[in-house]
């Protein structure tokens, strides 16, 4: 497998530029909106992200033959959503963070109030964006359910949950633990990964197969990328991840390292990424991108 990731910055570059110039747009409120409400949105979804979710929409539109312009809109909705769950995550009552995105999190920089309305008006707005923006509006529902879905409390929300309570489980041995850790894994983090995909392959109009294979790819992808976030929090720098490190042992949560030891979790990682590019060996050339974006997610330092 090629280690190489030379396409991602270059390419990252290009697209991210087009997905911060539609975030900027979507959250333009008009004056209804309160000025310091404004404020700590723009503070929440502008901040340097990787912006992996919305290029993940991108990449998957381009594969199956899409226009990029004609998947910005759900691009911009799934990082919207993101970043309110991000924004929620940092909260006192869950993970309570002082640092995201290497500034001060949304409730230290405001107040917890204004953060938990942050939260509220992107999730609002990620649905409103799809819901007219994307055409025609049979595809634009079927963005929203799947959105939805993979936001709710079978998901994301699900995943959360779980995740916050992990500390209090106590697995009987490591598979039944790794067991119980993939399935928080794939709801809090892989499901919005898996659902960028879809909704990408949606937009081009994407067949079965096409579709199924994404999937497959954000599915692995996912749960690779959470593995490694559990590995930075473990040995990452605090100042290049932009957020603290140390908290997950600090909180007892149930983590790949604290499972399985960095190593293994390293190698469960990589396997992973390997899974996820099979996955898109059907597309070809068309789906470079996505194989370079896989192997960053592998090797990322924050
Ligand atoms: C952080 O996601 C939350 C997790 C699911 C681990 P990212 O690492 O993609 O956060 P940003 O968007 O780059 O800040
Ligand atoms: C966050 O997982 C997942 C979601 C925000 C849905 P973490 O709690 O591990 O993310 P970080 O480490 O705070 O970014
Ligand atoms: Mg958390
Ligand atoms: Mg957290
Ligand atoms: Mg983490």
């Amino acid at each position: 497998m090629s280690t190489s990731t030379t396409l991602l910055p270059e390419l990252s570059q290009n697209l991210r530029q087009q997905i911060d110039a539609a975030l900027q747009h979507y959250v333009n409120f008009n004056t209804d909106c309160p000025t310091q409400l404004r404020e700590a949105i723009e503070y929440s979804l502008l901040a340097p992200g990787k912006r992996l979710r919305p290029q993940l929409v991108l990449l998957a539109t381009q594969a199956c033959g899409g226009a990029v312009e004609d998947a910005l809109p759900a691009a911009a909705a799934v990082e919207m959503l993101h970043a309110y769950s991000l924004v929620h995550d940092d909260l006192p009552a869950m993970d309570d963070d002082d640092l995201r995105r290497g500034r001060p999190t949304c409730h230290k920089q405001f107040d917890e109030a204004t953060a938990i309305l942050v939260g509220d008006a992107l999730q609002a707005r990620a649905f409103e964006v799809l819901a007219t923006e994307i055409t025609p509006a049979e595809r634009a529902a079927r963005c929203c359910a799947e959105l939805a879905q993979a936001a709710g409390a079978t998901a994301l929300v699900g995943g959360q949950a779980d995740d916050l309570t992990s500390q209090f489980f106590l697995a009987t041995d490591t598979t039944q633990a790794i067991e119980r850790l993939e399935l928080i894994h794939r709801r809090k983090t892989g499901a919005l990964f898996r659902v960028s995909l879809r909704l990408g392959a949606i937009v081009a109009s994407a067949n079965d197969q096409q579709l199924a294979a994404l999937d497959t790819y954000g599915q692995h992808l996912g749960l690779a990328f959470q593995v490694v976030d559990d590995l930075l929090d473990v040995s990452g720098n605090e100042s290049t991840v932009g957020k603290r490190v140390g908290k997950d042992s600090q909180r007892g949560k149930t983590t790949y390292p604290a499972i399985l030891g960095i190593e293994a979790s390293h190698e469960r990682a990589e396997t992973l990424i390997d899974e996820a590019c099979q996955a898109i060996e059907v597309f070809g050339e068309a789906a470079a991108p996505l194989r370079e974006l896989a192997q960053y997610v592998s090797q990322r330092n924050k």
